[in-house]
């Protein structure tokens, strides 16, 4: 599937380069930070740590030291950083970190570059960036893969843009790279007011895709509609393969982005058209489920998925120039906007995390730092 490249590349000082590994973490010291004087930056901050698995109150301050930037790599001065899902899959001891991430939670910030690691060549101090990060952003301080890092767009508040890296990244890989979404086509969201579901939305319209979502109230059905999906259907009341169907003149959607899983997974063949794309992101159901493999070959459908956080430095990095060629000139010219729910003081992270269980947020919860 090849992805819509209708864009182009939005000017900055110098492109993404390639991969260096990351080095180890550890106090911060003069002669790894290259380009801020050492006396600015402290050796210790405040992070959230898991104290244990459990309920959104095993989230507490902790000191910690302030990391180094290893090879390739870039400390921000956090100013907000992204709460998400596997966040909050994380604290319950579903989700570990990934080898040599960190196990502070936080997959996404915005904030000021305050030092850069040896061969760390894009960014220099006082660069403003939002980064995809494997962990660690629920902090005054996080480390980045400098290629995971974008400018924050013009007109973008340092909440707005916390808000995009993990769905921008998400959605742009699965909907676009994965699904094949193509100018026309009819996109099927689940989960159409999630953080993911509401840049979902706002992407495929953008690109000139036909969207209809999946969510758990009327209310939240309308933010979906205003955000410019053409059909939303409320899951509890509705069924909503009898909608894809009715809205598609019985064809099915082309591309669907599940993040429910179980009983999700034949009914979305069931809505699924000819040739359709099903990527699945998440099992907020269940992961597994009997089902008739009749229809993937009749149908000649193509069911797949993927998670962003385990994958390789060097395939976000590819996601990254992706996204910044595709989706941050649509950011900067204000077609699309992270749909922000609330904002929490970062000491206040149970309580952002109870807002994400509670499941009536609309759009991105955000901590500030
Ligand atoms: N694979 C990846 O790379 C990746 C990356 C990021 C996120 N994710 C996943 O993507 C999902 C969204 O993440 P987020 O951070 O945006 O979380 P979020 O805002 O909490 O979204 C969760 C959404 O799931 C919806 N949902 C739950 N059960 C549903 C059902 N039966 N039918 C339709 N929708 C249902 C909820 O809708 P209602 O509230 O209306 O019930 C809610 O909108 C999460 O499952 C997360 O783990 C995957």
């Amino acid at each position: 599937m090849q992805a819509p490249d209708l864009l182009a590349r939005p000017s900055s000082r110098a492109a993404c380069g390639s991969f260096a590994a990351a080095g180890p973490a550890g106090p911060a010291t003069e002669s790894a930070m290259t380009s801020i004087p050492a006396p600015s930056i402290p050796p210790t901050m405040t992070a959230i740590a898991i104290r244990a698995p459990g309920g959104p109150e095993v989230l507490v301050p902790e000191e910690r030291p302030v990391p180094t930037p290893g090879r390739g790599e870039i400390l921000v001065k956090v100013e907000a950083a992204g709460v998400n899902r596997p966040d909050v899959m994380q604290r319950k001891g579903l989700y570990p970190p990934p080898p040599g991430a960190s196990d502070i939670p936080g997959l996404e910030i915005a904030g000021t570059v305050v030092a850069t690691g040896p061969d760390s060549t894009r960014w220099t101090r006082g660069d403003r960036v939002m980064a995809l990060v494997s962990g660690g952003g629920y902090a005054d301080y996080c480390i980045a893969d400098e290629t995971h890092a974008l400018p924050i767009p013009p007109d973008l508040a340092p909440t707005e843009a916390a808000a995009v890296p993990e769905t921008a990244f998400t959605v742009w890989h699965n909907v676009f790279e994965r699904g094949g979404l193509q100018r026309g086509e009819t996109l099927l969201v689940h989960g159409g007011s999630s953080g993911i579901g509401t840049m979902a939305i706002q992407l495929a319209k953008a690109f000139g895709a036909t969207v209809i979502v999946t969510a758990g109230s009327e209310e939240k059905c309308e933010a979906c509609r205003r955000l410019g999906a053409d059909v939303a259907v409320n899951y509890r009341t509705e069924d909503f393969v009898a909608a894809v169907k009715q809205a598609t003149g019985g064809a099915g959607a082309n591309v669907i982005l599940d993040m429910v899983g179980g009983d999700y997974i034949a009914r979305n063949w069931s809505a699924a058209a000819v040739e359709g794309r099903i990527v699945q992101i998440a099992f907020q159901a269940s992961p597994k489920a009997t089902v008739d493999f009749s229809r993937v070959m009749l149908k000649r459908l193509h069911h797949t998925g993927s998670t962003l956080r385990s994958r390789a430095a060097a395939d976000k990095a590819a996601i990254a120039r992706a996204v910044e060629r595709q989706v941050w000139p649509l950011i900067a010219a204000g077609r699309v906007r992270p749909v922000m729910d609330r904002t929490y003081p970062l000491a206040e992270a149970a309580a952002a995390h109870a807002r994400m269980e509670s499941s009536l947020h609309i759009g991105k919860i955000v901590l500030t730092a």
